[in-house]
């Protein structure tokens, strides 16, 4: 819970900091002159650890859905970081809800051994899911990461994705891997069941995406490097909205082939941007291309800070606040971008001001 980072409105940040040490002052009385405002404080809940989340109800299976646990069970990865802890919490209730088929969900949290442990805020949220939290050793690509233009794409558990398949179970034939800067506005289950073509990964391909970009001269100049691309037309996917083969991936050695790009780029700047491009060093060309209602993607703003982005036309099925800007930070800010309200029906943080009253 401690690593909750407090968005950067500062009444906020001292009103969270109070919260967390709620479980700690209740029953005390406490001054809360230093935020100005009067704090009623709850009588101790029997467990003494309060959540800063509310609880989710309980979903579901509806009619032919088939048991829990068999054949029809679907498998969803995302990772829990202190800092998207928000995020994935709505990215869950929201896929929840619009399952028809919620109780055969199986949810995969990788999470860093080095945060202190925040699963257990997903345990008491969502008291019916069906989960398990995997221990994400950072220093399994610690050496492996060079710096890039954002650092918020530095972060060790950016790069779990790609060790996904050797984290999970062998018993997982397929596994969707998500980003926590999403909602799911659809069943799932039609994005579980895409065709994959005898490839080992399906993912929203945008080819008119100038793919130069993403590397540099250094690459392109060397035709050593650039060969890796004969015969296939690359074209810049989003490695947020993944449904992978996990044997194809295992047997092709993909997790070896990233990490060999990832090396390259130590010795020299290949590429910008963290942990996509050796994904489409050894991908690009060769996945099976998803609908583009299951990225609605960039409503984070262009990476420009407070720039807001409007709806790509057509039908949705996920909307992903990938760039710099997320809905939790712009809501609290009080500065929301109209998409941000699409986002909002899915949060399960309790407002400081509404917990304190409640
Ligand atoms: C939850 O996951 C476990 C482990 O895979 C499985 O054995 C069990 O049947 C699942 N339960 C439900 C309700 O889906
Ligand atoms: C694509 O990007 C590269 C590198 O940023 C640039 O030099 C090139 O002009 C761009 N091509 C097009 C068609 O925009």
């Amino acid at each position: 819970m401690a690593s909750w980072s407090p968005s950067s409105v500062p009444l906020v940040a001292v009103l969270l900091s109070l919260l967390l040490l709620q479980h700690c002052l209740c029953g005390c009385t406490v001054s809360a002159a230093r935020i100005g405002r009067a704090v009623v404080l709850k009588p101790c809940p029997d467990d003494a650890s309060v959540s800063i989340f509310h609880e989710a109800p309980v979903f579901n299976n509806g009619e032919g859905c088939g048991p829990s646990g068999g054949p029809g069970a679907i498998h969803v990865a995302m990772t829990l970081d202190g800092n998207y802890l928000r995020g994935t919490m709505a990215a869950v209730l929201s896929i929840l809800q619009h399952s028809m088929c919620p109780e055969n969900l199986e949810f995969h949290f990788l999470e860093a051994r080095t945060e202190p442990k925040i699963s257990s805020n997903i345990r008491s949220t969502f008291p019916y899911l069906n989960f398990t939290v995997y221990p994400f050793d950072s220093n399994r690509v610690q050496g492996k990461i060079s710096r890039s233009i954002r650092q918020a794409l530095d972060q060790p558990l950016n790069y779990a994705r790609i060790y996904l398949v050797d984290l999970i179970p062998t018993k997982v034939k397929r596994v969707i891997y998500l980003d926590s800067d999403l909602i799911v506005v659809d069943d799932i289950a039609k994005l579980w069941e895409v065709e994959l073509k005898g490839k080992v990964l399906a993912a929203p391909e945008y080819c008119h995406v100038n793919f130069t970009m993403y590397f540099t001269d250094l690459f392109w100049l060397d035709r050593s490097l650039t060969q890796t691309f004969e015969g296939r037309r690359p074209c810049y996917f989003n490695t947020g909205v993944m449904v992978v083969d996990v044997e194809k991936w295992r047997q092709g050695g993909y997790t070896q082939k990233v990490e060999e790009w990832m090396g390259v780029q130590k010795q020299k700047r290949i590429y910008h941007l963290g942990s996509l491009p050796p994904f489409l060093l050894v991908l690009a060309g060769n996945i099976k291309a998803v609908d583009h209602r299951w990225n609605q993607h960039g409503l984070g703003g262009d990476n420009i800070k407070g720039k807001c982005r409007r709806l790509h036309p057509g039908p949705i099925s996920l909307l992903h606040w990938s760039g710099k800007g997320k809905p939790w930070l712009r809501l609290d800010s009080r500065r929301p971008c109209i998409v941000d309200h699409l986002w909002a029906p899915y949060d399960l943080y309790r407002s400081p001001k509404h917990f304190l009253e409640e």
